[in-house]
């Protein structure tokens, strides 16, 4: 009987597939990107059918020289791929080598199944690419950690409900936003520990039947454990949907960052001004400059969670062991991965390079209004109770709006018609500097708390440095 090269199936067939369906059926298109991974599945495979004695040592080195050439080849001209009709990358491989070793090239796959194989190659290939976003992630932290540090001491007008609420540091709204995406990291590292485990041994679905030393195949291939239960190892994608969270959570936290940037860079807030780098202009208003990077890291977001969506509904009710729905798993995926790894580098570069207008910031947080609660509190010191004095700043409010005046600056007998504890020194303890020097609990908005915050920053960045470089 002949070998029929990159036919990996077959015998018990008498018809060929129909064409339409042929082309439905076939993953080439996009499981190829999995071929670096596979590639490495099959040089440790190599060696591991030379120690379960199904291949001879010179054999061994023969099929790791054809996958070196088949690596090399890809990458002097990737376009070869275009030209290959494989039903997918393992069908691609195997037809490769046999084309380069005759029947030697069609001893490789044994004691194994494609639903192993593809499962091996995708958990490798989630493992480097949450790192990879991870790593993009770090550097979006350090970017916001910079412009803290550079600002720092910088007052801004908070805001509840977008509404003037009381002062903070500018420092401290950019480390809120720093604080989501240490999150982030984490939940990557977490997804990258999730992803490690190699399901190489689990067969179709049973088991291989070859003595296979599945810790030394694992290792070899840099997995730090073996999965368990063969069913669930080819039927398991819970490591590719615990990456797409871990991409939808920092999906929606670039949009809110997004969401930030573009309000504070408008003209009603004007405190910050866009990058030239990262805008563009309008085809029709001269005048225009548009935050366009912020605006469509904004709206990768639906496709992200649409990926997140995606494969917890392809999931849902699929029989143990593989289905074939499971090669629905990739695109998605690969897709959300792309978009985070663009939109992270993006961010950390816009928000680098964004000027701060501090006039307008300083200007914002000037406004009065945001000191009536420190207000409500010289009164709570003096003895009035808080629900009381909530209203008695709340009256003088009303009082000085009536009268187009800034409430702290109405006359003292007028405040002491409010409340008769208000000493002529009350202007001087009412201010956003003393404010923010009020706010000094660990966490809150004022200048030494927002400074350990950013040291806290700092250290949780050489940390996260630490283990990138560990890795
Ligand atoms: N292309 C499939 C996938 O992406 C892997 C092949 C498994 N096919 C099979 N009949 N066992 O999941």
């Amino acid at each position: 009987m002949t070998i029929e090269k990159g036919k990996l199936w077959g015998g018990r067939f008498e018809g060929s597939p129909d064409r339409a369906f042929r082309r439905f059926d076939c993953s080439f298109g996009f499981d190829r990107r999995l071929l670096p991974y596979e590639l490495a599945v099959d040089r440790v495979w190599a060696d591991a059918l030379v120690d379960v004695g199904v291949l001879a040592s010179e054999e061994a080195a023969r099929i790791r020289a054809a996958l070196d050439e088949i690596s090399k080849c890809i990458e002097a001209d990737p376009a070869w791929l275009d030209r290959s009709e494989a039903e997918d990358l393992h069908g691609f491989v195997e037809a490769e080598l046999i084309e380069r070793l005759g029947a030697l090239g069609a001893k490789l796959h044994v004691g194994r199944s494609r639903s192993d194989l593809i499962v091996t190659d995708l958990r490798m290939f989630v493992k480097d690419a949450a790192g990879a976003v991870g790593a993009q992630v770090v550097r979006l932290v350090a970017a916001l950690a910079d412009q803290a540090e550079r600002n720092f001491g910088l007052p801004m007008a908070g805001m509840t409900h977008l509404q003037h609420a009381q002062p903070i540091l500018f420092s401290h709204w950019l480390l809120a936003h720093a604080e989501a995406f240490e999150r982030d990291v984490e939940r990557l590292e977490a997804a990258v520990r999730r992803a490690d485990a190699c399901p190489l041994g689990a067969g179709a679905f049973a088991g291989s039947t070859l003595p296979l030393d599945r810790i030394k195949i694992a290792r070899a291939l840099g997995f730090e454990r073996i999965t368990a239960n063969s069913i669930d190892a080819v039927g398991d994608r819970d490591f590719a949907l615990e990456y797409l969270f871990a991409l939808s959570a920092l999906a929606l936290h670039l949009s809110r960052l997004a969401e930030d940037f573009i309000l504070f860079a408008s003209a009603e807030f004007g405190y910050l001004r866009l990058p030239d780098a990262y805008s563009t202009g309008s085809s029709m208003m001269p005048q225009k400059k548009n935050p366009d990077a912020w605006e469509l890291i904004r709206g990768k977001t639906g496709r992200v969670t649409g990926a997140l969506v995606a494969l917890l509904v392809t999931l849902k009710g699929l029989a143990s062991s593989y289905q074939r729905d499971l090669q629905e798993d990739k695109e998605p995926l690969f897709d959300a991965h792309d978009q985070m790894l663009a939109a992270t580098e993006i961010a950390a570069g816009a928000v680098a390079a964004t000027g701060i207008n501090e006039e307008r910031l300083r200007r914002a947080a000037a406004d009065p209004a945001l000191l009536a609660t420190d207000a409500a509190d010289y009164l709570v010191a003096r003895g009035v109770p808080f629900r009381q004095a909530h209203e008695i700043i709340g009256a003088l409010v009303k009082e000085a709006e009536r009268r187009g005046q800034p409430w702290n600056e109405l006359p003292l007998d007028v405040m002491k018609a409010f409340s008769p504890v208000f000493e002529p020194d009350w202007q001087r303890e009412i201010t956003v500097e003393a404010a923010l020097e009020r706010r000094g609990l660990a966490g809150g908005a004022g200048p030494r708390p927002v400074r350990e915050a950013l040291e806290n920053c700092r250290a949780w960045l050489r940390a996260a440095g630490l283990r990138e470089g560990a890795r």
